[in-house]
């Protein structure tokens, strides 16, 4: 039914002529800021179209008149985060360890890079988080077999423990059980006085016999009290952290048959300053001596 267009009478503005049970629709105007709004983002938006890379066309796009690429702009950013990370990859090559700690920055990006070199090439023997595992050492302790200051770990690092470098650390427990320098019972004595040094015998089994066998045998290199050397790689025996074990069988095992583990000279695979980067990192996770 034709209804005629009016005002309304209490806002001024005009009917659309629709009405539902006496209730009229008003035509009420869109808001001026909200046309400008409007015709300013088609302005920007016919902008941008003619600007950037827009309609796609199968493999093709409308590039746009600025000529702007993403994949352009990630690479240039992959460029620049590569030559700085180069950079100061140089710098932690020529910088002394104090100099890298007290710049904070460098730090990061040397704990960074030490902790990746870590995961890549240490951690299958030294564990994820260098815990340890049977016949390889915890680096995350405050035991340390031939030093926990950064210098040391970055020997041992560059030139390994018992590896083919002529550098390398050096030393042998002597054989011996293999090699007759002691007999197996003096072996069980001596075993027994050293598990009593962490605490672990059964009561009287360390004796007078076992103590002396220590002193002669084992103190030039493990110290009097099984406090360990760091001149011979000795580790201490009067400690909780045992390479393979605090057992009788182990300890027996050990001193009848020395493993003597092996640590690979990285001096051949990591760069110096690879080294350095990864010193630090373990040197973070230890007491930090
Ligand atoms: C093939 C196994 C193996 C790999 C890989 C390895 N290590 Fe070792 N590492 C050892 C063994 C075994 C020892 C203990 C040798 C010994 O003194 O009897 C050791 C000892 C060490 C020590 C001396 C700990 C101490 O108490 O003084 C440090 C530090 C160390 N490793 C760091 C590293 C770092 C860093 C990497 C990686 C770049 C690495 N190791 C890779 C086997 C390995
Ligand atoms: C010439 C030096 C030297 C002498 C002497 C020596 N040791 Fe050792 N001992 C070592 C070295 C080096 C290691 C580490 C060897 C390895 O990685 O297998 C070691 C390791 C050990 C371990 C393993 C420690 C652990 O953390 O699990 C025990 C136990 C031990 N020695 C007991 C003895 C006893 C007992 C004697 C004397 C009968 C003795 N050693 C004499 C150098 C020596």
């Amino acid at each position: 039914m034709p209804t005629k267009i009016e005002k309304d009478s209490v806002t001024g503005h005009e009917t659309t002529g629709h009405e539902w049970d006496g209730i009229r629709e008003l035509n009420t105007p869109l808001p001026k800021w909200w046309v400008y709004v409007y015709i300013a983002t088609v302005i920007w938006g016919i902008g941008m179209f003619v600007l950037y890379p827009a309609i796609p066309l199968g493999s093709w796009v409308t590039p746009g008149i600025l000529g702007y690429s993403s994949r352009a702009d990630a690479i240039a950013g992959v460029k620049e985060m590569a030559a700085l990370h180069t950079t100061q990859m140089q710098e932690i090559g020529q910088k002394s360890f104090a100099e890298i700690e007290k710049n904070h920055d460098l730090m990061e990006v040397a704990l960074t890079a030490g902790r990746i070199t870590f995961a890549n090439n240490c951690q299958p023997c030294h564990g994820p988080n260098g815990e340890g595992r049977v016949g390889y050492p915890a680096l995350d302790t405050d035991v340390w077999r031939w030093g926990g200051s950064i210098e040391a770990i970055q020997q041992t690092i560059t030139d390994g423990i018992r590896s083919n470098d002529p550098d390398a650390r050096n030393s042998q427990m002597p054989n011996f059980g293999g090699d007759k320098l002691l007999t197996p019972d003096q072996i069980n004595q001596v075993a027994d006085y050293v598990i009593s040094l962490y605490g672990k015998a059964k009561p009287n089994a360390a004796t007078d016999a076992g103590a002396k066998l220590f002193a002669d045998n084992c103190a030039p290199c493990h110290g009097a009290k099984g406090e360990g050397s760091r001149e011979v790689g000795a580790p201490p025996l009067a400690s909780h952290v045992h390479l393979y074990g605090d057992s009788r069988e182990v300890v027996v095992a050990q001193i009848t048959h020395p493993r003597m583990g092996v640590m690979p000279n990285w001096n051949k695979r990591l760069s110096p300053a690879m080294i350095k980067a990864v010193a630090l990192y373990v040197h973070s996770l230890g007491g930090g001596e």
